[in-house]
């Protein structure tokens, strides 16, 4: 690959997953923790001379599709000179091909857990026990709400004894912990790079945020898209239904952006992920399904323009820039002012952001031109609809309930920012959405759309 040097968490973590130690890993977004647990992964099967009829000898889990695609691009890679076997198991593919590959013998999986344990359930031809390690990328997301369950099954279904067990994030919580305990051999080693270090941010990472009103939400997203259209930008929203919305929006006046959210097509998504992978630059408007683990190149701007959930969503969106070795990039978060409380937390979690102005002479006064588009197509207002209330919802949702209390927001300033000259009706109860947390706000896949309902993710 032309890599000369190891990062400090390959370094760190490599000889000693080597040696067959279980590892928990920490490190910043960008560190280089793929090849930290691909690499010895691979050598393990190789110096046990894996064959396909000995099935799957690694798994490797991850919390989005996305992300699986791109483990098994680099795994791909890695295995070029080697015979052992590789395969990719994730929701929205099809099933049959996957369990008839995983019946010819696949030495190291990748996998996204719902579709995972399907096999593991029902496909007789999936080899599993001679499984000498487990992969887990993206622990502390993959351990949260809605996937819980399924990898306690997953755990319980696979064989432990003899197997390595590998965890690896830039953010830790307690459940990494839990998991560490269930999963782990005596003895593991918890190495986490960035212990002594002042920031849990990257350097070349430039981050900032801006005040805004709601009703000036759009405006400022537009003329800042307008500005930065030589630039490669990704701004994240709170809902599939928002990024509906926006992207049809911009693509309508000509702003051209892609779209990324859970409620696509697995094919629209894998292509929409490779092609702004590939691009020089471009706008991709995405929910926090593209917020984990991947790693674009050459991204210049991150854009919340809503915000995160909490301080550890707000540390992966932001690591989508500024990656590797000395990487550089910009965020921006734009915060209401009744949001401002949100600081607090980032500053506790050890997140350098400064304020950034936009002068007010700059912002470009399409308010006018957008009310009336949203009153006359009838298409555009339907979507503005959805966006408008899954919006709402999401705020009312959100885990930070006393920062960010949907009660405190201005609904007609909101409505303008979906182009809506006074708010639409819409049917919501703003009082009981508050317990749905994490099943309506968070976009990881179809999963999102009620945990128990679809389990192919
Ligand atoms: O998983 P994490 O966020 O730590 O980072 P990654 O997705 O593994 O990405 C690390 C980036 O640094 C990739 O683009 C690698 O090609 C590159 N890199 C590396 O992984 N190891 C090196 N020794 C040098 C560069
Ligand atoms: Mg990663």
């Amino acid at each position: 690959m032309g890599f000369e040097k190891m990062t400090e968490v390959q370094s760190r973590t490599i000889p000693p997953l080597m040696a067959g130690r279980d590892v928990l890993g920490a490190a910043k977004t960008g560190s280089g923790k793929t090849l930290a647990f691909l690499i010895p992964a691979i050598e393990m099967l190789t110096s046990l001379k894996f064959k396909p009829r000995n099935g799957t000898g690694c798994l490797v889990i991850t919390p989005t599709r996305e992300l699986a695609l791109q483990i098994y691009g680099v795994a791909h890679e890695l295995l070029e000179h080697h015979s052992q076997t590789l395969g990719i198991v994730i929701g929205g593919a099809n099933r049959r091909n996957e369990a008839d590959k995983l019946s010819r013998g696949v030495n190291l999986l990748i996998a996204t857990p719902g579709r995972l344990l399907d096999h593991l359930q029902n496909t007789p031809g999936f080899v599993f026990k001679n499984l000498k390690a487990l992969v887990l990328d993206e622990a502390d997301r993959i351990l949260e709400m809605g996937f819980e369950d399924e990898m306690r099954q997953i755990i319980k279904i696979i064989p432990s004894q003899d197997r390595q067990t590998m965890l690896f994030s830039a953010t830790q919580t307690t459940k990494v912990e839990d998991l560490a305990r269930i999963s782990l051999r005596p003895g593991p080693l918890y190495i986490n790079v960035d212990y002594h270090k002042e920031a849990s941010t990257v350097e070349g990472l430039e981050q900032g945020y801006v005040i805004c009103e709601a009703d000036k939400r759009f405006l400022l997203l537009f003329s800042f898209l307008k500005r930065f259209s030589k630039k490669k930008i990704i701004v994240f929203f709170s809902s599939c239904a928002s990024v509906k919305y926006y992207a049809e929006l911009l693509n309508y006046i000509d702003l051209p952006v892609l779209d990324l959210h859970g409620k696509q097509k697995q094919q629209k998504r894998t292509n929409t992920f490779f092609e702004f992978r590939n691009a020089e630059k471009g706008t991709l408007i995405c929910t926090d399904v593209a917020a984990r683990g991947l790693d674009i190149p050459a991204v210049d701007w991150i854009v919340q323009f809503d915000p995160p959930d909490d301080p550890r969503d707000y540390i992966h969106r932001v690591g989508r820039t500024a990656r590797g070795s000395d990487g550089k990039g910009r965020s921006l978060m734009f915060l209401q002012t009744n949001e401002v409380g949100f600081l607090k937390y980032l500053k506790e979690a050890r997140v350098p952001v400064v304020e950034f102005e936009f002068p007010a002479k700059k912002l470009v006064n399409v308010q006018s031109q957008l009310e009336k588009l949203i009153g006359k197509n009838y298409y555009l207002n339907g979507s503005a609809k959805d966006g408008y209330k899954s919006y709402l919802q999401a705020y009312a949702s959100h885990s930070l309930r006393t920062v960010f209390d949907v009660h405190k927001l201005d609904l007609i300033k909101v409505a303008k920012s979906f182009g809506f000259s006074t708010p639409p009706k819409v049917d919501i109860q703003l009082g009981s959405a508050r317990d749905k947390r994490s099943t309506q706000r968070r976009d990881y896949g179809p999963r999102s759309r009620g945990a128990k309902r679809r389990r192919d993710d």
